[in-house]
């Protein structure tokens, strides 16, 4: 069957044996043009997780996610609602960039569902060995991805739900010792929370007003932080 799950080494011991193992990820099509897997990146104890759709160009080319335009904005957002940007981990839905030749030039393409249920499996791996309070999904793609196929980023977005039915199946994100009432025995589940992506921000008509918009939903979440 395509997909991720059979590159994903058997018990994969942390998230470098992960990064590594998905160097060699064949799972969709998506390897075959693109430079290299991308895999997430950052502070593994971090409160704060953000989940992006795919690599872009200069991710693709660097190896590693939010280094471009959108990263930096990210950040900026990040430090403006009074939080470390160094104290967050990042990562994608889809960890392989998709895009179209046009010329010499290289067109970001949406990742189809079938991408993003391919490489699935890479983020339950990442997020058994995280253990975040807040999720941020940043645009429709990752919203998707953890959501559903029916989640409308435009009419939830800046709200704090919680941790998915779907995350609470056998391949839960989180496979650390849960009591008999369900609750993990030292910290309460990870909690998500939607926004609108930041390359969105950068493409929008009114870019200071999208900018207020990420900053108001990311101050939600830093709200919610204990
Ligand atoms: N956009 C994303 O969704 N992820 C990245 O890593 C970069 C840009
Ligand atoms: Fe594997 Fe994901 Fe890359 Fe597809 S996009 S090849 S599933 S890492």
């Amino acid at each position: 069957a395509p997909g991720a799950q059979n590159f994903i080494p058997p018990g994969a011991a942390s998230l470098a044996a992960l990064r590594a193992a998905a160097t060699g990820c064949r799972g969709c099509e998506l390897h075959r043009a693109a430079s290299q897997t991308v895999f997430g990146r950052g502070d593994a104890t971090a409160r704060l997780v953000f989940v992006g759709e795919q690599p872009g160009d200069l991710e693709d080319q660097k190896g590693l996610p939010f280094v471009g335009p959108a990263g930096r904005l990210l950040r900026r957002a990040v430090d403006d609602v009074g939080l470390d940007p160094a104290h967050i981990y990042l990562t994608n839905a889809v960890k392989h960039f998709r895009f179209e030749l046009r010329g010499r030039r290289r067109i970001h393409q949406t990742p189809d569902q079938v991408h993003v249920t391919a490489c699935r499996p890479w983020l339950v791996a990442e997020f058994a060995h995280l253990n975040p309070q807040i999720v941020v999904v940043l645009g429709a793609t990752a919203a998707k991805a953890l959501l559903g196929p029916g989640f409308r980023v435009t009419r939830q977005r800046g709200e704090l739900l919680p941790w998915p039915d779907a995350a609470q199946r056998p391949d839960d994100f989180r496979q650390v010792p849960v009591d008999s009432a369900g609750r993990t025995a030292d910290a309460p589940p990870a909690r998500l929370l939607a926004t609108i992506h930041p390359s969105a921000v950068l493409r929008a008509d009114n870019q200071e007003v999208a900018y207020q918009g990420l900053v108001a939903d990311l101050t939600v979440a830093a709200r919610a932080l204990t």
